[in-house]
């Protein structure tokens, strides 16, 4: 098993009161699936991805990784496995404006503590970027490309280091449907190739890309998995 969650809880802390973001979730996930996290607007899509993704903690519950308990790791270590095992890819592309596609790729392996030739660098920037189609677009900025190339850019981006999961948040929700079904080419591809992926949509069409759809309401799980 890739992921195996316990009766994981989350609370946000609001002044005096908490507020349970996440209630007794159990998930198991394994290596190759396609997930699809569901559910209204406030019920913890994102909550759940973020703890997921080694973004962020949570108060109660067991979180195991590839075999090791990473409840309670610190920070440092959480940046380690954020570096290593994930990839992240948002709605709003989250690009920066005043690097170019090549730079902005490079972004995640100037955090990677690996030792990387400049070379292999630029060997492993470029396949990423032919990955998602866009080779010819390394000197062009981001204000250059339409939505949907953005969006691809973010995937290879989200590529450089290699990870084993590409954890996606509403990936689609500022494309139309034309290019929200290219993007999930894009990530139905990449999924056939060996990476886990785990998606939140509102989009109840791209269901049929999923091997496993998750329904939250209200911080849990409609149907247990
Ligand atoms: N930092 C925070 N502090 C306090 N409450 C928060 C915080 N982040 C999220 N929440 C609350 O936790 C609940 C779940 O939020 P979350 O962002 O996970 O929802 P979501 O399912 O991703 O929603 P959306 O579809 O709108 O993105 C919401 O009620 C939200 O208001
Ligand atoms: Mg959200």
């Amino acid at each position: 098993m890739l992921i195996t969650l316990y009766s994981l809880n989350k609370y946000y802390r609001m002044g005096k009161t908490n507020f349970h973001a996440l209630k007794n979730i159990n998930l198991e996930i394994k290596q190759g699936e396609f997930i699809m996290i569901m559910g209204k607007s406030g019920s913890g899509k994102t909550t759940l991805l973020n703890i997921l993704g080694f973004l962020d903690k949570f108060n109660s519950g067991k979180y195991i990784f590839d075999g090791k308990d990473v409840s309670n790791i610190s920070e440092n270590m959480r940046s380690e496995y954020r570096n290593r095992y994930v990839g992240f890819i948002f709605q709003q592309f989250n690009l920066i404006h005043s690097l170019n596609i090549f730079q902005n790729i490079e972004l995640p392996m100037i955090y990677n503590r690996e030792k990387v030739s400049a070379e292999e660098k630029r060997k492993r920037i470029m396949s990423s970027l032919e990955a998602v189609g866009l080779g010819d677009k390394a000197n062009s900025y981001p204000n250059q490309l339409s939505g949907g190339q953005q969006q691809r850019v973010a995937i290879a981006r989200a590529l450089v280091n290699n990870p084993s999961i590409i954890f996606a948040d509403e990936p689609t929700g500022a494309l139309d449907s034309e290019t929200s079904r290219d993007i999930m080419t894009v990530l139905s591809n990449l999924n056939k190739q060996g990476k886990t992926i785990i998606m939140v949509t509102h989009d109840e069409d791209l269901t049929t890309y999923a091997s496993k759809v998750i329904r939250l309401k209200d911080g849990q799980f409609l149907t247990e998995v």
